[in-house]
């Protein structure tokens, strides 16, 4: 079994007034390609650790088809416009190599690109050099604490929860809720066993001993959601089709 892994600051810590806006540095990755240092060797990140951008698609995506990728982005993007604007901070948690934040950037005031695995960000720090407004963020596991409490007017985190064991993707829930404005919002994506399609993954998993598999999905039922989210405090508008998609505010 693999030792428990609680980095520090993973906390909750709620403010009385919230902070100032972050001052984004338009070039914070390190030469190394290193944006911070976690404080403990992550579980995570030896899973996300593509050589090259077609590899990372193809991890992101499971194939690199431009159509699907520029149709899948369309989609998704479609669904996060009505939560922000040009005067907003947004935040993109497991970033990849910025599929989403190379739209999204351009359209709000700053963007926080958060994700576990240095290669990912540093691929998306040089697909998006020409954005400005992003700060790349190395995530601890389960937690950011470079970005301050209640900062964040949106924060979006697609096909990301269901790689995480159960409990850390309620902790980086609860982080979510410590960064969130309390008139902010989050969009959050999950696998839905109560569809066809992730049931029979979960069968095909199944049967494949893929229980010991980190790197495998973790497939949820729309009522599991709606509990984890009013349990990380925040109020949840649940559609479930294929994918659980979540749209849920601070209570
Ligand atoms: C399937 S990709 C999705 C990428 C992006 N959200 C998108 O939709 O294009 C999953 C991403 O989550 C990141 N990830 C995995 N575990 C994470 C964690 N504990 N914290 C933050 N990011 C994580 C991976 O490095 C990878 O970039």
């Amino acid at each position: 079994m693999e030792p428990p892994v609680s980095p520090p600051g993973q906390t909750s810590s709620q403010p009385d007034a919230a902070q100032p806006e972050p001052a984004l540095d338009p070039s914070p990755l390190a030469p190394e390609g290193r944006a911070n240092s976690p404080a403990v060797p992550s579980r995570y990140a030896p899973l996300w650790a593509p050589l090259d951008e077609t590899a990372a698609k193809i991890q992101i995506f499971t194939n690199d088809r431009e159509e699907d990728w520029r149709l899948g982005t369309e989609q998704d993007h479609a669904r996060l416009r009505p939560h922000y604007d040009s005067g907003s901070t947004v935040l993109d948690l497991g970033c990849g190599i910025g599929r989403l934040a190379a739209v999204v950037a351009p359209r709000c005031r700053a963007l926080w690109a958060v994700d576990v695995s240095p290669q990912m960000l540093t691929l998306a720090a040089k697909r998006l050099a020409a954005c400005r407004n992003i700060r790349y963020v190395l995530c601890q596991d389960t937690a950011f604490p470079d970005v301050p409490d209640q900062s964040i007017d949106l924060a979006y985190c697609l096909l990301v929860m269901q790689h995480l064991e159960l409990e850390d993707s309620f902790l980086l829930l609860e982080e979510l809720r410590r960064v969130t404005r309390p008139s902010g919002t989050i969009v959050v994506t999950y696998p839905n066993l109560l569809s066809d399609f992730y049931l029979d993954c979960f069968v095909a998993y199944a049967h494949r001993g893929a229980a010991t598999e980190m790197a495998r999905a973790r497939i949820y039922t729309p009522q599991e959601v709606d509990r984890l989210m009013t349990a990380a405090g925040f109020r949840a508008e649940i559609t479930a089709e294929t994918e659980i998609r979540v749209v849920a505010r601070p209570i």
